[in-house]
């Protein structure tokens, strides 16, 4: 398996699997996994739900779009990003300028599936049912469509047909 000059960038909403197909693809690539939100709570000190709580929402766009920046330099990676972390024009130019980017999706039933019994995701706090992560998804459609170069649908599919799906887009062979 040869192996990637550049950084792959996962983007997607909560819960379509990430974090899982990050550490499949570290995996067979041999590539340092980056797990951005837990990264940014360890350089916090705190979690991603005290950051909400303490700081704002704002403040915890600005240490992603921080973040996303130090990618540069550990090229090649394999990054899972934040599920907002497309909200910023600024942050989609920094990705792009890092290697390739792949949106996984997965409908909203599977997502609340995934997510449902999760506490440390601010954004669904008081909303963790299947309406409203579907009309939260619609109003970020059109961001991950504009930032993704390739798009894979996770529905029904297991980790490693994911990554194949993966790799042949991005021709690693
Ligand atoms: C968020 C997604 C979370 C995390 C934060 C905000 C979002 O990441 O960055 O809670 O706005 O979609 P995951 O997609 O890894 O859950």
């Amino acid at each position: 398996m040869a192996g990637i000059d550049f950084n792959l960038m996962l983007i997607g909403f909560m819960g379509t699997g990430k974090s899982t197909i990050a550490a499949k693809l570290k995996e067979v690539l041999k590539v340092e996994q980056i797990e951005m939100d837990a990264l940014i709570a360890e350089e916090a000190g705190m979690s991603i739900p005290d950051i909400f709580e303490k700081f704002g929402e704002s403040h915890f766009r600005d240490l992603e779009t921080e973040m996303l920046r130090k990618f540069k330099e550990k090229k090649p990676v394999v990054v899972s990003c934040g599920g907002g972390a497309v909200l910023r024009d600024e942050n989609i130019e920094i990705m792009k300028g890092q290697g390739k980017i792949i949106l996984l999706t997965a409908t909203p039933e599977t997502i609340y599936e995934r997510v449902k019994d999760s506490n440390d995701r601010p954004v669904l706090n008081g909303n963790m049912n299947v309406a409203y992560i579907s009309e939260l998804m619609e109003k970020r459609r059109a961001r991950y469509e504009m930032a993704a170069d390739i798009v894979i649908t996770t529905d029904g599919k297991d980790a490693d047909e994911i990554c194949n799906e993966i790799l042949e887009a991005v021709n690693v062979k």
